[in-house]
């Protein structure tokens, strides 16, 4: 691989960074959700919040926010749109590779990010089942 490969984003990482979907702007008491799931990482100590609204058993809608970066928001972008409708088990499912593959490759030095928004989820839909 030529060494500057690794550091072009696609077009789809590039429209879900600049047009993050779902993502929650201003105040989140508005967002009248049923779960949150909060994780940091530790490779870099950036935060993800999820919120999501569960009916049916399944995600009826989600909304994120965080301080990661760019690759943090376009896989998270990505991903809430991977599991919007999803029953919770199938949302589980959705791995880094999914995203990975949704983005048309994030840069390899960068996929850590997109695991951000994933254990936000599994850590939202967690404590949905703990409470329900
Ligand atoms: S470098 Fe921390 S989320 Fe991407």
């Amino acid at each position: 691989m030529n060494e500057g490969e690794d550091w072009v984003y696609s077009e789809t990482v590039k429209d879900h960074f600049l047009h993050p979907r779902n993502f929650l702007m201003g105040d989140e008491k508005k967002f009248k959700c049923d779960a949150v799931g909060i994780v940091g990482n530790p490779i870099c100590g950036d935060q993800m919040k999820m919120f999501i609204k569960v009916k049916n058993g399944k995600i009826e809608d989600l909304r994120w926010k965080t301080y990661g970066c760019a690759s943090a928001i376009a896989s998270t972008s990505a991903l809430s749109e991977l599991a919007k409708g999803k029953t919770l088990d199938d949302a589980l499912k959705i791995s880094a590779k999914d995203i990975d593959d949704f983005l048309g490759n994030l840069p390899r030095h960068k996929f850590h990010c997109s695991i951000l928004g994933h254990d936000a989820l599994k850590e939202a839909i967690n404590n949905y089942r703990k409470n329900s």
